[in-house]
């Protein structure tokens, strides 16, 4: 821990790469790898990690044994296993494989939440408020991911107040948290800190949480200004994998190494031990044939190598 650790501010990592990393991965990685790669998240000290996701597996072929993952994986105290669902049904099959985090998605584009979940905005909504009824009477804890938050690959910029009205309807129906998506990575400094600052003002910083592709290089920099208006919760990858299949060109979310230098530069501590980032990604390159896209990785491969 480092001297001045009493103060540095606490700041939440939500590891999203088993679930968004590898959703988007021309190869099917094993179930035993998957839950290898689990175990190696928690070992590094995450403890919000989205193992999978419960989609139509004829859309989504990579998610298909989240089943079997969710079934297998050892449960820890302090770590929270968490699904993403696209309707009822996905929920169904959550609570069945014992998931009880979930995370339900729609878009704040019309357009992308049709191409990507087959439902407009509203028929999505219905589903989310039965998913978000059961959750509370089981005692269920849930998120909401609201993607093309700032832009959308096809109506173009999304105007912020779109973004909240959606928010407001999440928030309505008891959210835990809500993560806004830079799907396609278009969302610059400027307009995250615009759009924290009345979320902030609207939720509380406890309940937000950015979730940023870094498809034009600035989701590093985005992430840095979501942090200075207060919000403490970042979704991140392993590696800088991930990707959405329904948003042609989006690219990974940040790297999970590169978030928790980030942190640890800014004055945060996430409690994850960046060297175990760094050797999941080794270990993803060189046992499970995924490219890693993270500097950091870049640079301590490189360290590593002189
Ligand atoms: P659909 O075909 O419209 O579904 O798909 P349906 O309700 O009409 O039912 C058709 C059949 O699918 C039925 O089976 C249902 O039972 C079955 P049949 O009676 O024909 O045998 N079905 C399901 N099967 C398994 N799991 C389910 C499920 N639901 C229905 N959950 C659906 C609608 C939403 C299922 C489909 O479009 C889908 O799976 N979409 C998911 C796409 C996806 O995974 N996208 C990526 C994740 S979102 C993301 O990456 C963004 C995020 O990272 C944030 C950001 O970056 O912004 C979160
Ligand atoms: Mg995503």
């Amino acid at each position: 821990m480092p001297a001045d650790a009493a103060r540095l501010q606490p700041a939440r990592v939500f590891e999203v790469g088993p679930r968004d990393g590898l959703q988007n991965e021309r190869v099917l990685v094993p179930v035993e790898h998957k839950l290898e790669l689990v175990e190696r998240l928690v070992a590094a000290g995450l403890h919000d990690i989205e193992i999978g996701s419960f989609v139509h597996p004829k859309w989504v072929p990579q998610m298909a044994d989240t089943e079997q993952l969710a079934r297998r994986i050892p449960r820890r105290p302090g770590v929270r296993y968490w699904a993403l669902v696209p309707n009822y049904k996905g929920y169904e099959r959550a609570v069945r494989a014992g998931i009880d985090h979930i995370g339900v998605v729609l878009s704040a584009s019309e357009t992308h939440n049709r191409n990507n979940l087959n439902r407009s905005r509203e028929q999505s909504l219905e589903q989310i408020a039965r998913v978000a009824r059961s959750a509370v009477d089981r005692g269920h804890t849930w998120r909401g991911y609201i993607s093309t938050a700032f832009g959308c690959p096809f109506e173009g910029a999304i105007a912020p107040e779109q973004v909240i009205e959606i928010a407001d309807r999440l928030r309505a129906l008891d959210a835990a948290e809500i993560s806004f998506g830079d799907t396609i990575g278009v969302a610059t400094p400027r307009q995250v800190a615009a759009l924290c600052r009345r979320l902030i003002e609207r939720f509380g910083a406890r309940r937000i949480a950015m979730h940023l592709h870094d498809t034009r290089g600035l989701g590093l920099v985005n992430a840095y200004a979501a942090l200075e208006c207060g919000v403490r919760i970042i979704d991140s990858s392993v590696a800088g994998l991930g990707g959405c299949p329904y948003a042609p060109g989006a690219a990974g979310n940040i790297g999970t190494e590169d978030l928790v230098n980030l942190l640890t530069g800014s004055g945060f501590d996430a409690g994850i031990e960046i060297e175990r980032v760094v050797d999941t990604s080794r270990w993803l390159r060189d046992r499970v044939g995924v490219t890693p896209s993270s500097k950091y990785f870049r640079y301590a491969s490189a360290r590593c190598s002189a």
